[in-house]
């Protein structure tokens, strides 16, 4: 089956004046969800195939630095000129300016179709700003995904991720592979290394997480949204598991989500 058109995203990715092409279609039950899990778990991989299926958009905070990071410094703010040193080392970036940035792209959480946010929130205080925003929007959040999976295969999978320059698609160098190395099977680009997959800040990021995401576990499940996901085996074998476990909480809470 031809999988839908992937919206562009560049109100999220570029900020709230550029309009989303084609524009995410509304629907009835839109799913408002949040992709939790370590570094290079495959929240992203999942996000892309959910966007499939679920129709609603892949949102990365991430994304949007990277986006930034490939812009001319001179029109970089100072804020995201330092919070592109954070990400570099793999630290988180400051709450304040990572909060500025959703807050400025809120018109993406009220669309019609839906929300995969990935990367965000990461701390307790993205978290509670978060919660305010959509109460006071009223937008009830459908589930909160919780990916878990082993250290050693975490870091394995970080190491040899390879990402599409252009349309941002992510490979694997064994396990996920392009069929001509080094392109993109989708639009031809050339696939990178991301900096913060190298050693060095692929330790920083494992603590940063620890330190300040992994209290988001606790935080959601208090909230009855939490719902745990096996990360092991292939991404459709575990997009069918986080399927499975969407519908199933649905049909239990039918008249919150
Ligand atoms: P971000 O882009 O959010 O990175 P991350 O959370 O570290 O997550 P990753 O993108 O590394 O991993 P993933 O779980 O999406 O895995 P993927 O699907 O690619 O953030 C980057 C930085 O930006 C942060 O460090 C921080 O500095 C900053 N930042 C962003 N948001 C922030 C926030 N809210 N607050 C503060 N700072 C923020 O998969 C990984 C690899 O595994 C790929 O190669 C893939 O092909 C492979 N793979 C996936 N699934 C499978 C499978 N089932 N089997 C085998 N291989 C698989």
């Amino acid at each position: 089956m031809a999988s839908p058109s992937k919206p562009d995203r560049v109100a999220w990715i570029q900020g709230p004046a550029a309009q989303c092409h084609p524009a995410p279609e509304a629907v009835a039950k839109p799913w408002r969800l949040i992709l939790l899990g370590a570094p290079g778990v495959g929240k992203g991989t999942q996000a892309d195939l959910l966007r499939q299926r679920l129709r609603a958009c892949h949102l990365s905070t991430g994304e949007v630095f990277r986006a930034a990071s490939k812009q001319n410094e001179c029109e970089l703010t100072p804020a995201m000129k330092a919070a592109l040193e954070y990400m570099r080392r793999g630290d988180l970036v400051p709450d304040a300016t990572v909060w500025d940035m959703v807050r400025e792209r809120s018109g993406c959480l009220r669309c019609g179709g839906g929300f995969l946010l990935d990367g965000f929130p990461r701390t307790l205080s993205q978290a509670e700003s978060l919660k305010q925003l959509m109460e006071a929007e009223g937008l009830p959040l459908t589930a909160v995904l919780n990916y878990e999976l082993p250290l050693d295969e975490i870091v394995a999978r970080l190491s040899g991720r390879r990402t599409c320059e252009k349309c941002k698609s992510v490979y694997h160098v064994t396990e996920r592979p392009p069929q001509r190395e080094g392109v993109c099977d989708r639009c031809g680009g050339a696939l990178y290394q991301r900096d913060d997959d190298r050693p060095q800040s692929i330790a920083v990021r494992l603590e940063a997480y620890e330190r300040s995401t992994e209290p988001l576990i606790e935080f959601y499940k208090k909230l009855g949204l939490l719902l745990h996901v096996q990360a092991t085996g292939s991404p459709e074998s575990i997009c069918e598991r986080t399927l499975a476990a969407l519908t199933a909480s649905r049909a239990a809470a039918p008249a919150q989500t």
